[in-house]
């Protein structure tokens, strides 16, 4: 991965959201992402995809899909939001179709993405988030590859400028 590692914090779950409603539009450039939410639980995965998915013009719920797997949400693209908590081994996921879901265009976004490891290809941003105390998070992105990487210069932009 690229050494490059942009650091935000928040406050308050709305500037989570807010800060997921950034990241959804300056996605707005691609059309095709995938992007790794790392965390443990409540740290804020679902809420920072809500503000992804808002901003791409989705406006239907947003929820941990801990027992489907994947969710589809239609807006500008289609995101495709994942949470892998429930599985254990990378075998289950192969038998998921799990890598077309990579070959398709569109957004895909994988709450606990450790499992899937193995499956990925060089392309791809990876968020962490911490739990710093109740109501604090900090946001680290990394990006691997071309397009994650040129997300990152224009979130950096983002970040210093304001647009
Ligand atoms: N700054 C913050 N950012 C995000 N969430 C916050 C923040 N402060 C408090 N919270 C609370 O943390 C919780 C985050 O929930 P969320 O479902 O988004 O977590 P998650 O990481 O998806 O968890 P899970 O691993 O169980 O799917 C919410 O209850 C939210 O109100
Ligand atoms: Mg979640």
């Amino acid at each position: 991965m690229s050494d490059d590692i942009i650091e935000i914090k928040t406050s308050t779950p709305s500037e989570t959201y807010d800060l997921g409603e950034i990241i959804g539009s300056l996605l707005g450039y691609n059309n095709k992402m995938l992007i790794l939410l790392a965390g443990d639980l409540g740290t804020g995965k679902t809420l920072l995809t809500k503000g992804i998915a808002s901003a791409l013009a989705y406006d239907g719920d947003v929820t941990s899909p801990t027992f489907n797997l994947i969710n589809e949400y239609l807006g500008e693209t289609t995101i495709y939001h994942m949470d892998l908590y429930r599985l254990d081994e990378t075998e289950q996921l192969l038998d998921l179709g799990f890598t077309e879901y990579l070959e398709y265009d569109g957004i895909v976004i994988i709450e606990w993405p450790e499992i899937s490891f193995p499956l990925l290809s060089k392309d791809f941003l990876f968020i962490n988030i911490e739990k710093i105390c109740v109501n604090e998070r900090k946001f680290l992105f990394r990006g691997e590859g071309e397009t994650a990487n040129n997300f990152l210069e224009r979130l950096s932009k983002y970040v210093s400028t304001g647009n």
